[in-house]
């Protein structure tokens, strides 16, 4: 087999080929932790289709294919209304377009919960038919036991503890987390939890700063902060968040683009060249 890559566009355009590259592990990840020999700082971003993955890879170490897809390609109101066949649809499709980062699938609401065979038999039907290499749940010390179930069986886990939005209607919003020493105290202690249960990183959300420090140096895993700290061990964010697409942007949020406008300037100056007859031109058309 050739081991030469090129960009083979006659097919189609979604298929454009890359150098060769090795993916990035799990291990590789967990080495980052800062003070462990490692710090690189692990750059993570979500995303949720193949041609985003293809764009995004390069410059990752991990691609998140989170829930947030309910909200940001689907117009849902809240992640608790995604299914596990969207997640497996475009976990699919991000593994298909990416070739050097670790690609890591949210399980959705209601799929992993209730016991830890069924995040089990939902963890291995989402790595058997995307070739993700990890899954992520949300939660503390009672997700703790089925951390430790999945990673003793060979399934790597990121955990997601501080905001965590699958429990929106428990938590009653999206505000940050840990204002008061109580809610502090058990923040930490979920995180300690899954850390000691084995998940590989940890997404520290939406907490106030110095509990996201606390708690990144409680633990051995890297954790990776999003409205959290520059301490954290890494960053995510959403990446439509980051690329400008929403007009909302959180108080956590940074937009290194404008995307919105971009395209709504480019689709308003397409529409008045079909308006004016001015396109298609002469180099577009088949003589
Ligand atoms: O669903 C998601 O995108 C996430 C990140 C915000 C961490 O969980």
């Amino acid at each position: 087999m050739s081991t030469t890559f090129t960009l083979d566009t006659a097919t189609s355009r979604a298929h454009p080929v890359p150098e060769p590259v090795r993916r990035l592990t799990v291990p590789a990840i967990q080495k980052r932790k800062a003070g462990k020999g490692g710090g690189e700082p692990v750059v993570m971003l979500t995303a949720y289709t193949a041609r985003m993955a293809q764009l995004l890879d390069p410059h990752c170490d991990l691609l998140l294919v989170g829930d947030s897809l309910g909200q940001v390609i689907y117009g849902l109101d809240t992640t608790v209304k995604v299914s596990l066949e969207m997640m497996i649809a475009h976990g699919a499709a991000v593994v298909r377009g990416s070739y050097r980062s670790v690609v890591v699938i949210d399980l959705p609401f209601g799929t992993y919960e209730d016991s830890p065979e069924a995040a089990f038999r939902t963890a291995a039907r989402v790595l058997r038919e995307t070739g993700a290499a990890a899954v992520k749940l949300e939660g503390g010390a009672v997700m703790a036991p089925t951390v430790r179930f999945l990673a003793e069986r060979g399934i790597p886990v990121m955990a997601h503890v501080g905001l965590t939005p699958q429990a929106v209607n428990a938590l009653g919003g999206y505000g940050a987390r840990g204002r008061s020493e109580a809610e502090q105290a058990k923040i930490l202690n979920d995180a300690k939890a899954v850390a000691d249960a084995g998940c590989f990183a940890l997404v520290v959300e939406g907490v106030v700063e110095p509990l996201a420090v606390a708690i990144t140096e409680a633990v051995s895993c890297p954790t990776i902060g999003i409205g959290a700290s520059a301490a954290c061990d890494g960053q995510v964010l959403v990446v439509d968040d980051m690329l400008g697409m929403f007009e909302r942007v959180p108080r956590f949020v940074e937009r290194f683009d404008d995307l919105a406008a971009r395209i709504s300037a480019a689709a308003a100056e397409y529409a008045g060249r079909v308006r004016r007859r001015e396109f298609p031109t002469e180099a577009q058309l088949y003589r």
